[in-house]
Formats: C-alpha cells, sequence, structure tokens
C-alpha cells in the first residue's frame, strides 16, 4: 500500500453523488483503498479522509490552528449562529473559558440527582406490552435532562415547545446538507419560510427562558447563571445574540447525540444477549430495588464499558471536518489551503488494525489494562484537542444514569417487524426509529 491514495473522478460532482446516497458504504470503500489516507473530489473541492490517528491527532491536536470547523455545520449555524460548535479564535477560547467550569467531572456530578429526576418523570406513563419508538423516547428523556441541568427549566410546556421546534428545525437543516442544489434560505418558498419560523419561534421561546431568569430573585448555580453574568476584559456583560447562540448549540449538541448514544446501546443489547445477561445482572445486584444515586454510579463499570462500545459501533457523530487555513503538511502529506479534511470515528471504530473483530460487540475492550492499549485516536467519539466534546463527561454520566434506570425498571424486546439500519443524518440515528416492546420488570 503507499502512503497516500488519489482518486480522480472525471464526474463534474466528483464522489460527492456516492456519499450522498450511501455516505457510510462510500467511506467504508474508501477506507479500503489505503490506510494513511484517500484524497477525493466533492464538485469542486478537495477532500482528505484520513485513515490513520496519528494524521488525526497532528490536525486535531499538534497542528489544530491550521484548520478551522469545515462548512459541515454552516446549514446549522441559521440556528446556532457563533455558539461553541461553529465559533473559531478568539472568540470561541473566550466562550470555552465561561462555560468549561460547568462541565468538569466534579460539577457534573451534582447534577445526578437533576438527571435522575427528569429521567424518571418521563418514564412514568410506560405500560408494560407496548410498542415504543425508543429513539423518540431518548430524545424526550435527554431533551428534560439537559433543559434542568444547564438551564433550570422545569416548565414542562416551554421544554415541549423546544422539543417540537427543534424536531422541525433539525429534519430540515439536514435535509439541506444532503441536498446538492439547494435554494438559498432567503427564497420565498414555503417550506423555507416554515424553517425560518420554526427558527425564529425556537430562539422566542430561548429568549422567554432567559427573561425568566433575569427576573428570578434566587440565584441558580447553572450554565445560563454563568452566560448571563459573565464580563469580559472590559467588564461587558455576554451579547444578547451570543448569549441565545450558546443557549441553542446546548440545545441541539447536548440531547440528540447522548439520546442515539442510548437508543443504540438498547439495541445492541438486544442483538448480544451474554452482555444483555450481564448488564442486567450488574443493575440488579448494585442498584435492585433501591432509588438510584451517585453512590452506585462508580459500581456500574461494566454498564459503563458497553456505554463507551456502543460509542465505538455507533459513534453519534459518525464524522466531522477541517477546513485548512494555510498549506500544511501532516505527516507525510500536503494539504493545501481552503482543502477539506475529513475525520470518522465510524470509519476508524471498525478499521481492524486497531480493533481485534471489529463489529463484535464486546464491552470487555474498554476494561482498564485492555482499553490502555487501544492507540490514542483510533477511538475519539467526542473528538479529540481543544474542540474536543464539552459535554464528554456530562454525556457518559447522564447516559449511565438513564441506562441504569431504564434497565432497573424495563426489558426490552426488539419488535421483529422492524429492521434497524444506520441512518448517518447530522447524528448517527436509526433509520425510521427503533421499535421495542416494554415491559415493566419490578413494580416502582
Ligand atoms: C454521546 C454524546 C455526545 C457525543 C458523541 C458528542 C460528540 C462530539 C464531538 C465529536 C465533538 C467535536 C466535533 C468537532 O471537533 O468538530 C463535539 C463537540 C461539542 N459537543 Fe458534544 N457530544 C456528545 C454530547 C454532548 C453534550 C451532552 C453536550 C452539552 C451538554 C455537548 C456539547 C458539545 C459542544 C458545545 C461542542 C463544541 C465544543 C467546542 O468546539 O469547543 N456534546 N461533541
Amino acid at each position: 500500500m503507499t502512503n497516500g491514495t488519489i482518486l480522480h473522478s472525471l464526474h463534474p460532482l466528483g464522489q460527492l453523488d456516492k456519499f450522498r446516497k450511501d455516505p457510510l458504504l462510500f467511506l467504508e470503500s474508501q477506507a479500503t483503498k489505503n490506510d494513511e489516507r484517500v484524497q477525493f473530489r466533492f464538485a469542486n473541492r478537495t477532500v482528505h479522509l484520513l485513515l490513520n490517528p496519528a494524521l488525526i491527532k497532528e490536525v486535531l491536536v499538534t497542528q489544530s490552528k491550521s484548520f478551522q470547523k469545515s462548512n459541515q455545520f454552516k446549514e446549522l449555524s441559521l440556528l446556532i449562529g457563533e455558539g461553541l460548535v461553529t465559533s473559531e479564535c478568539p472568540l470561541h477560547t473566550k466562550q470555552r473559558k465561561i462555560m468549561q467550569p460547568y462541565f468538569t467531572p466534579r460539577h457534573i456530578q451534582k447534577y445526578v440527582s437533576e438527571m435522575i429526576g427528569s429521567a424518571t418523570g418521563t418514564m412514568e406513563g410506560w405500560e408494560t406490552g407496548t410498542l415504543r419508538d425508543i429513539s423518540k423516547d431518548m430524545m424526550q428523556v435527554t431533551l428534560a435532562v439537559i433543559t434542568k441541568t444547564m438551564f433550570n427549566m422545569n416548565d414542562h410546556e416551554a421544554h415541549e415547545k423546544v422539543g417540537v421546534h427543534l424536531e422541525k428545525i433539525l429534519e430540515m437543516a439536514t435535509k439541506r446538507i444532503r441536498s446538492f442544489l439547494k435554494p438559498p434560505v432567503s427564497w420565498p418558498l414555503r417550506e423555507l419560510k416554515q424553517y425560518k419560523a420554526s427558527i425564529e419561534e425556537l430562539k422566542r421561546v430561548v429568549e422567554e427562558i432567559i427573561q425568566h431568569r433575569e427576573i428570578l430573585s434566587e440565584e441558580k448555580e447553572d450554565l445560563l447563571h454563568a452566560l448571563l453574568h459573565s464580563r469580559d476584559d472590559e467588564g461587558n456583560h455576554m451579547k444578547r445574540d451570543q448569549l441565545i447562540d450558546e443557549v441553542m448549540t446546548i440545545f441541539v449538541a447536548g440531547h440528540e447525540t447522548t439520546a442515539n448514544l442510548l437508543s443504540w446501546f438498547f439495541y445492541a443489547l438486544e442483538n448480544n444477549e451474554h452482555v444483555k445477561e450481564l448488564v442486567y445482572e450488574e443493575v440488579d445486584r448494585v442498584v435492585g430495588k433501591e432509588e438510584l444515586c451517585s453512590e452506585h454510579l462508580p459500581n456500574l463499570p461494566y454498564t459503563r464499558q458497553a456505554l463507551e462500545e456502543t460509542l465505538r459501533l455507533y459513534p453519534p457523530v459518525w464524522m466531522f471536518g477541517r477546513t485548512s487555513v494555510r498549506d500544511v503538511k501532516i505527516g507525510d502529506h500536503f494539504i493545501k489551503k481552503g482543502e477539506n479534511v475529513l475525520i470518522s470515528p465510524y470509519i476508524m471504530h471498525r478499521n481492524p488494525k486497531y480493533f481485534q473483530d471489529p463489529l463484535s460487540f464486546d464491552p470487555d475492550r474498554f476494561y482498564k489494562t485492555r482499553k490502555e492499549s487501544i492507540p490514542p485516536y483510533a477511538y475519539f467519539p467526542f473528538g479529540g484537542g481543544s474542540r474536543v466534546c464539552i459535554g464528554n463527561h456530562f454525556a457518559l454520566q447522564e447516559a449511565l444514569v438513564i441506562a441504569a434506570l431504564y434497565v432497573q425498571r424495563f426489558n426490552f424486546t426488539l419488535s421483529s417487524d422492524h429492521r434497524v439500519e444506520c441512518h448517518p443524518l447530522i447524528t448517527l440515528r436509526p433509520k425510521g426509529g427503533m421499535f421495542m416492546n416494554v415491559e415493566r420488570k419490578v413494580d416502582k
């Protein structure tokens, strides 16, 4: 094998058409061509798919200053403006500094009881013998958790409104990201008018959340408090638009990702009877009939490993990218200013060079000593470097809480009528949902 493969295509769209038809299949087929990097064209853009952990580390860490976020998220900028996901230095550094303290492992421990409270509330009406779309349920529960922990919002109605608008907006944004010939949002088309109206409506709900907090006399120690009270070096408060962008960003980045992790977790258990038994045995032994609390969490190592293994096979952020801001050399490869770099946790996590028998679901890969032998940036569900997911510890803790609560109370069986497939949209969703029969275990 050479250390880089360059694929030429005479088609005016280059490889874009193939990618759009089936992104995972396309990336998988490219990954067989080289184990370092494959270069191809998406319309008029040169793209480098990185397949070597050392190169990925160079882009995300050692040479990160030569790259910016790619325009993959541009479509979302109507919604999240210059929030933490899309902003660049120096704004990004300033905002990250304000928000980081609310996501440290120590700080997020304070959220455990709120996570439990919000998650328990969402499953109250679940009846034995019903068929449920678990992926919808997980969206609802993670949205409830994020609104409570980050913004101390209890208002069920406002929280439902956020959910309804977000669902519509993300659906449309995904459609636009996928289509090559998309009309500008300024065009007077009915669909686009609705899209913009939903974004405006969501921003109005967020504005209400902020105003409600501003008139509240009692202090809440949450992210919204930090955003409202932060001052820059000149003593100025954060601008209102920036504040709204950050709140929107947390809603968007902080719920669908974890919801997908949980849906895939329950799916993986269904397909791996032995792992399922071990997870159920652990939760029954450690939590039993007690109310789940923070002390139980460190005693659920196998369940946590199963979540980490789910993130390996079904990484919610299945691909992300960067654009080079100058000519740069990574490893032996030249990347010209303006060219795109694609990084796919989905592809890297399934690479037999780094994971033995990569398609088998084996939580023991993440057992203490074995975990240490995984090379850095062969496994990176949360990205890396200065743009690493700010919510990484939060997401794992939240997923463990929700997984434990559901396993303690319910048995799930995958509906036989529904074939589950990966749907790589903005995040890796189960196509058409994840339908499971639900049976209550204990009377709780
Ligand atoms: C399983 C759940 C999650 C996964 C797999 C995930 C994955 C990722 C990845 C891969 C990135 C980096 C993207 C890039 O470098 O271009 C990222 C960034 C980010 N994530 Fe997450 N995420 C998850 C949950 C969360 C949660 C719960 C929150 C908030 C509460 C969150 C907030 C963010 C933010 C704000 C960024 C941008 C960080 C920055 O650029 O400084 N994520 N996430």
